[in-house]
């Protein structure tokens, strides 16, 4: 069992998505072992990017994802953080598989309404930066 982080953006919380994002996770087989809305502050937002500090786009990214409220997300199940990747589709929507998340729902590169951790090591790193131990499901 691997557990993974994922967030819904703020164009996802904005756009009403929150139920649909859950769905198609939940739908896929993964549980959701912790969950909080919350509204990062830009210095937050580089923390938990901190991977991509000196990119050209940093800074418009973490104004982005400071913008607006996020859904932070712990999902569990079987060979997880590869899962969400695949439900969720590549970075870019233009370049995302039909049928997921991006392809169907996200607006830009930026604004591509989720995020899932890419690795395993860098999952509970993202876990740990949302939740303590008490927070998430046993
Ligand atoms: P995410 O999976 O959250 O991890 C890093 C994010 O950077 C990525 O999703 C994109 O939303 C964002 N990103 C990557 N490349 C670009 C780009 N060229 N312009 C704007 N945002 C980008």
């Amino acid at each position: 069992m691997e557990r993974t982080l994922t967030m819904i953006k703020p164009d996802g919380v904005n756009r009403n998505l929150i139920g649909e994002v859950i769905n198609r996770f939940e739908k896929a087989g993964l549980k959701v072992v912790g969950l909080k809305m919350l509204h990062l502050t830009k210095r937050q937002a580089e923390e938990f990017y901190a991977i991509h500090r000196g990119k050209p786009f940093f800074d418009e990214l973490t104004t982005y994802m400071s913008s607006g409220p996020v859904i932070a997300m712990v999902l569990e199940g079987e060979n997880a953080v590869a899962k969400t990747r695949e439900i969720m589709g590549a970075t870019d929507p233009k370049e995302a598989a039909p049928g997921t998340i991006r392809a169907d729902l996200a607006l830009s590169k930026g604004e591509n309404t989720v995020h899932g951790s890419d690795s395993l090591e860098n999952a509970a790193i993202e876990i740990a930066f949302f939740f303590s131990q008490s927070e998430l499901l046993l």
